[in-house]
């Protein structure tokens, strides 16, 4: 039985596909949530003979969230599992446009996956591992976005401050427990992925610094990312590294 499970939102590219690659053992347990499978990564995991799951879940179908969360944690036996994680790293930047020119259902997607869906996962991660012996922690992507406020990206700056908030709120509430479930939020820097191109090739008037930073090579790759992800989260949580 594996004795460390991690649970990563939007790990079909980008960053969580590059945490996901990462953790490929047969000694781990990875549940990887998306709308679309990466089957380089299931051929891998196949290959490893790793312990890998992918669910297929639209995360911005929020009123899912929680039976899909209680039926991974019913999955494993939690006696034997020393370590377990959610990381909620799926997000959009969409809408990039002034809020006037966001449909309802964009406004409502945004908010759905970039907040709703980290706040449902979160308290039902809380509630259903309650009394498990287990370290448990949850990693909050954050971005520089959730700081700096931006014209056309109201959406996405607004959600990542709200999530940075909401993180600070719920720690507190646990740094009292006998148990404590970790919570935290990094921010991982801007990385050469999708959500990068996106914005790169989206016509608002910051696309030309999203431009300039690629072309400066100031982006970094989400495998080295994902790394020092790996290793802030042992050093956060005083766990060994395997
Ligand atoms: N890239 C950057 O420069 C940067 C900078 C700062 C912070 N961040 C943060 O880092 C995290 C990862 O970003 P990234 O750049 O790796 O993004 P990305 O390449 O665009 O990947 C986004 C992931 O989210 C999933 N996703 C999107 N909509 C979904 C939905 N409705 N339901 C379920 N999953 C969904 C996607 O999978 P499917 O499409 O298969 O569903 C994909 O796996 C995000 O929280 C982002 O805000 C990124």
């Amino acid at each position: 039985m594996s004795k460390h499970v991690y649970i990563i939102t939007g790990a079909s590219s980008g960053l969580g596909a590059a945490l996901s690659r990462l953790l490929l053992s047969e000694e781990i347990l990875v549940f990887s949530l998306s709308r679309t499978e990466n089957k380089e990564i299931q051929q891998l995991a196949h290959e490893l003979k790793a312990n890998y799951h992918f669910i297929a879940a639209d995360l911005t179908q929020v009123e899912r969230l929680d039976a899909t969360l209680r039926e991974i944690v019913e999955s494993f036996d939690p006696s034997t599992v020393e370590t377990v994680t959610l990381i909620n790293n799926a997000a959009t930047v969409n809408p990039i446009k002034p809020i006037q020119a966001c449909s309802p259902d964009e406004i409502m997607t945004s908010i759905q996956l970039n907040l709703t869906a980290p706040i449902l996962l979160t308290s039902c991660f809380i509630k259903e591992t309650a009394n498990w012996a287990a370290k448990r922690s949850i990693v909050n992507i954050s971005s520089g976005s959730g700081q700096y406020p931006a014209r056309s990206m109201s959406m996405y700056c607004s959600s990542k401050a709200a999530l940075n908030m909401f993180t600070k709120c719920v720690a507190m509430e646990q740094n009292k427990k006998a148990n404590p479930v970790h919570v935290f939020t990094i921010d991982p820097g801007m990385m050469n992925t999708g959500m990068q191109q996106l914005a790169r090739e989206s016509d608002f008037e910051l696309s030309t610094y999203f431009m300039k930073q690629k072309e400066e090579g100031n982006l970094a790759e989400p495998e080295a990312v994902a790394q020092n992800i790996l290793l802030e989260l042992s050093r956060l949580t005083n766990r060994p590294i395997d």
